[in-house]
């Protein structure tokens, strides 16, 4: 009887030491220690044994069990283990390896200085308004105190949809949209396209404007020049001067053409600023009384100041740009040269 337990033993370690897999396991399993397998048959012989073994022989019979058993917990865990091992190679990642480039775009030049824009004037207490581009002649012109057949419509060659629907052609139809709806103080700045029927290195058909106003108690040309030293020095560079020259716009009394100190030769002279040291960026003025009184401000109470700012040319000017057309081609190669990253 003992050989027959040790043949059994050694014949369930035998064919253990070569399973490789679970599934095989369990059939051995079911061979040696289940229901019909050789172990348990081995009670079957209990009837042979005389009645004073019969005790001692189940013991060794469930000891042969428990050792057995043993073996394939054993052999069961070495295969879940290396099962888990071979997955994690398989899933293993070479951090090593380079890296796939995700290709993104970058900000729009136009882009990047109009946030500019606005972070300079934002950063002085403005607020931004975004007006319609479809706009009526109102709001366009006649507000503006430039009724119909007015000389200074040539100023600007509007598109026009019908007798009284544009696109607006500047962007101070915004001065009337926030006059109409807020009490002053006022201190708002108006980004957006705009469009003229124009076309050459210098015009575009569709371009963006940056429309600033302020209305308040005693405000003076003064407070402009100061707002616009303060503005340039942010956008260019500290070195930066402004100067005005009296112009005229049928909106502001009086009406300034504000020039910066050129970018590039800062003053002296060169062929971005065509010799003069100077360029233009903007035209500006005290806000005219009846404009003021259109828009329901009582005008001996408040005075106000306005601006408006041509995004392409402070981009050009910063940028050495000398095309306004690069700035719509879209080329990829032009753009990417104002990745930051
Ligand atoms: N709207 C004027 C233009 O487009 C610029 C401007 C704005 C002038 C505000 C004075 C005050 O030319």
């Amino acid at each position: 009887m003992q050989e027959k337990f040790n043949q059994i033993r050694q014949s369930a370690i035998e064919s253990l030491a070569s399973v490789t897999s679970m599934r095989e396991i369990g059939e051995l399993r079911a061979k040696y220690v289940g229901k019909s397998g050789e172990v348990t048959s081995l009670l079957r012989s209990m009837k042979d044994i005389p009645n004073d073994q019969k005790a001692s022989f189940g013991k060794m019979v469930n000891d042969l069990k428990d050792e057995i058993m043993g073996y394939f917990n054993v052999k069961e865990a070495e295969l879940k283990q290396k099962e888990l091992e071979s997955q994690f190679e398989k899933e293993a990642l070479d951090i090593t390896l380079p890296g796939k480039k995700v290709v993104a775009g970058n900000l729009h030049p136009l882009n990047i200085v109009k946030n500019e824009i606005i972070n300079a004037f934002t950063g002085m207490g403005f607020e931004i308004f975004e007006g319609p581009e479809i706009e009526t002649d109102y709001y366009c012109f006649q507000a503006l105190n430039i009724p119909k057949d007015h000389p200074a419509r040539d100023m600007q060659d509007t598109f026009y949809i019908n007798d009284d629907i544009v696109l607006r052609s500047q962007t101070s139809t915004g001065q009337v949209r926030v006059m109409e709806n807020k009490k002053p103080p006022i201190k708002i700045l108006s980004p957006g396209r705009v469009y003229r029927s124009d076309d050459d290195a210098s015009h575009s058909p569709m371009f963006h404007q940056c429309e600033g106003l302020v209305v308040d108690k005693g405000i003076s040309l003064c407070d402009l020049q100061g707002l616009l030293d303060e503005f340039v020095k942010i956008i260019f560079d500290k070195q930066t001067k402004t100067r005005l020259r009296p112009s005229y716009f049928p909106f502001t009394e009086p009406s300034v053409e504000v020039d910066v100190t050129c970018s590039k030769c800062h003053g002296k002279g060169c062929s971005l600023c065509k010799g003069t040291g100077w360029i233009e960026i903007l035209g500006a003025g005290v806000v005219n009384k009846k404009v003021l009184e259109n828009c329901g401000i009582d005008s001996n109470v408040y005075s106000g100041l306005a601006f408006g700012l041509g995004i392409e040319r402070v981009t050009m000017i910063k940028y050495g740009i000398t095309d306004i057309r690069t700035l719509f081609e879209n080329n990829v190669k032009f753009l990417k040269q104002f990745d930051r990253r």
